[in-house]
């Protein structure tokens, strides 16, 4: 079964019949500046791609920690952890999820046999969560932005820890919030945890498919032996090496990409009429406006793509998720918005 997602522009454009370059998409929580691509040396195309001492270096200083594995993505990394924990653990058959979040976790685990049980806001009680069982988390989330605190998180960890279960927590978007908030550092010694980092959404590299996955030095070699060779193509481990040491670029990423996300609040909290919604939360990459019951969303979304903006209607078409527009594409957006109050 194929998920939908954001970023399926041509799909959409086919379907409204307005040819791709007339859109504004802002279906993603892609940073719409990206790292500029140095110049990339011609022996990272030539050779095979080989792991990278320098790469491993600068990954374990930014990311903050001890042993990480360089993916093509945080994606290659959810697809095959359910396989890899029922070798390990042949008694684990229940996995938490968040009710809301990025489905990809749900039909991995399900594709598995797992059965899957949801959580809302708060994470499952300590009572309730069953011995050999895995826990996910996305934090922060996608798409409700919610930022689960790390002490809260540590509990969890060690409760886990002493029932034999998992927990998998997915920092996706959490290069825009404090790193102390991050639970990479707390790996070491302990194989009941795993941190999944994106590359592509805080340095707006998507397409070049990289990503990094923090765990104990175990894990991290049955999922080498499980990949195989040549995961990382060589121009995407040679810029990924750029731009994980270039800590003034990172430094005016993170200033840009807040002012755009307040800007983005602010259109949306003025052109969305306040007696439709009920909150707009999100992060510095994104911003989800959740609906009253009773308002049509699917409407809101029809009426935003008949207009050549597209953005991602939730699974459960209660809200819609805006990525950052840039600051010259905000009045279309505002325009559009309110064309449909009109
Ligand atoms: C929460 C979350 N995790 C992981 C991914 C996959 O990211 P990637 O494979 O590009 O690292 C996404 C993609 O949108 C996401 O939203």
């Amino acid at each position: 079964m194929a998920l939908i997602h954001g970023g399926q522009l041509q799909q959409v454009a086919k379907q409204f019949n307005i040819a791709p370059e007339n859109w504004l998409d802002l279906s993603t929580g892609i940073a719409p500046f990206s790292y500029p691509i140095p110049d990339i040396p011609e022996k990272s195309y030539q050779e095979l791609p080989q792991s990278s001492h320098d790469l491993e270096t600068a990954a374990k200083h930014y990311y903050d920690a001890n042993s990480l594995l360089v993916t093509n993505g945080s994606q290659a990394i959810i697809k095959l952890l359910p396989t890899l924990w029922s070798e390990q653990n042949s008694h684990s058959t229940t996995v938490y999820l968040p009710e809301q979040g990025y489905k990809e976790h749900a039909l991995a685990w399900q594709t598995a046999g797992f059965t899957l049980c949801w959580y809302q806001d708060e994470l499952p009680a300590f009572t309730e969560i069953k011995k050999n069982s895995v826990l996910v988390i996305i934090n922060p989330n996608n798409p409700t932005g919610q930022l689960y605190n790390r002490s809260i998180l540590i509990n969890y960890q060690e409760k886990l820890a002493k029932c034999n279960s998992l927990l998998v927590i997915d920092e996706a978007f959490i290069d825009v919030i404090k790193p102390s908030q991050s639970m990479t550092n707390t790996i070491n010694n302990s194989n009941n945890t795993l941190i999944l980092r994106s590359f592509g959404k805080f340095f707006g590299l998507a397409g070049i498919r990289i990503g990094f996955l923090i765990g104990e030095e175990t894990w991290l070699e049955k999922f080498r032996e499980h990949l195989g060779a040549w995961q990382v193509n060589g121009p995407a481990q040679y810029i990924a090496g750029k731009a994980l040491v270039d800590k003034r670029w990172q430094k005016q990423q993170q200033q840009n990409l807040k002012t755009l996300s307040a800007r983005l609040r602010a259109v949306l909290a003025e052109n969305v009429p306040f007696e439709f919604t009920t909150t707009i939360s999100g992060t510095d990459l994104f911003q989800t406006v959740y609906f009253k019951e009773g308002i049509d969303v699917e409407h809101y979304y029809v009426a935003l793509c008949q207009q050549g903006v597209y953005v991602r209607l939730t699974d459960d078409k209660r809200a819609l998720r805006f990525g950052l527009a840039k600051v010259e594409q905000l009045e279309r957006l505002a325009n559009a918005l309110a064309s449909i109050n009109n």
